[in-house]
């Protein structure tokens, strides 16, 4: 059963092949020089990035997602939506830096990351030391992280981590969909937290340079 079933995965992602793969040479260097280059780390079932990508064709968008079950309706998404400026990577982000030429990235969404609460977990939060020196590599020198979770804990460990690390914060919130921000583009994760009467916090972090 469990054979059949990664089989009709394999069929369903090499459909997706042209926008698609498991490593970054999905990523070819006409697709990269492309400025604004914005990339999702963890992107889910792909609302939030594909709608973003169909919004605005003038931006080059890189999803990456950790499983390959989950990415697959991403991808599968963004095929029937005909949208010709997104590239999806599946496995841990943490093995893209060789794939993505340093500096290249303008913005990096993390939208409803895994909390990890465990103390012994922490270096898997995607905001931890060890992912921000990657963002910091990856990112050009005016480019930006947005951060949204309904997850308190994650959002004061994220503030504390951003801070501590040297990045500015701006545009800080505690509750998104009661602030001034326009244009918020709500991912699956987001309504779902929002209808059951969570707060959406978020953030934007620069790396001061
Ligand atoms: C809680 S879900 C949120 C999905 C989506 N962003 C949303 O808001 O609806 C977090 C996703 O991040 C992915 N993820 C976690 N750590 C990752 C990593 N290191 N690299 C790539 N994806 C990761 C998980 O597989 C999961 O699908």
């Amino acid at each position: 059963m469990r054979q059949r079933n990664r089989k009709h995965l394999d069929e369903r992602l090499d459909n997706c092949a042209a926008i698609y793969s498991e490593k970054g040479d999905i990523l070819d260097e006409a697709f990269l020089s492309h400025h604004p280059l914005h990339m999702e780390i963890g992107c889910g079932k792909g609302r939030f990035i594909t709608t973003l990508a169909h919004n605005n064709p003038h931006v080059n968008y890189i999803a990456s997602e950790m499983i390959a079950n989950i990415i697959v309706l991403a991808a599968e998404k963004a095929k029937e939506m005909e949208l010709g400026n997104i590239r999806f990577v599946s496995g841990n982000v943490q093995y893209m830096a060789d794939s993505i030429p340093g500096g290249s990235v303008d913005r990096i969404y993390l939208n409803f990351s895994d909390p990890w609460p465990k103390d012994r977990h922490a270096k898997r939060r995607l905001t931890h030391k060890n992912f921000l020196d990657l963002y910091e590599k990856l990112l050009s020198p005016e480019g930006e992280v947005h951060f949204k979770t309904d997850n308190r804990a994650l959002f004061d460990f994220s503030l504390e981590s951003f801070t501590e690390n040297g990045w500015e914060l701006s545009c800080v919130t505690n509750d998104l969909h009661n602030s001034n921000f326009e244009g918020n583009v709500m991912t699956e994760y987001e309504e779902k937290f929002s209808a059951l009467g969570f707060t959406i916090n978020r953030l934007v972090a620069r790396k001061k340079r």
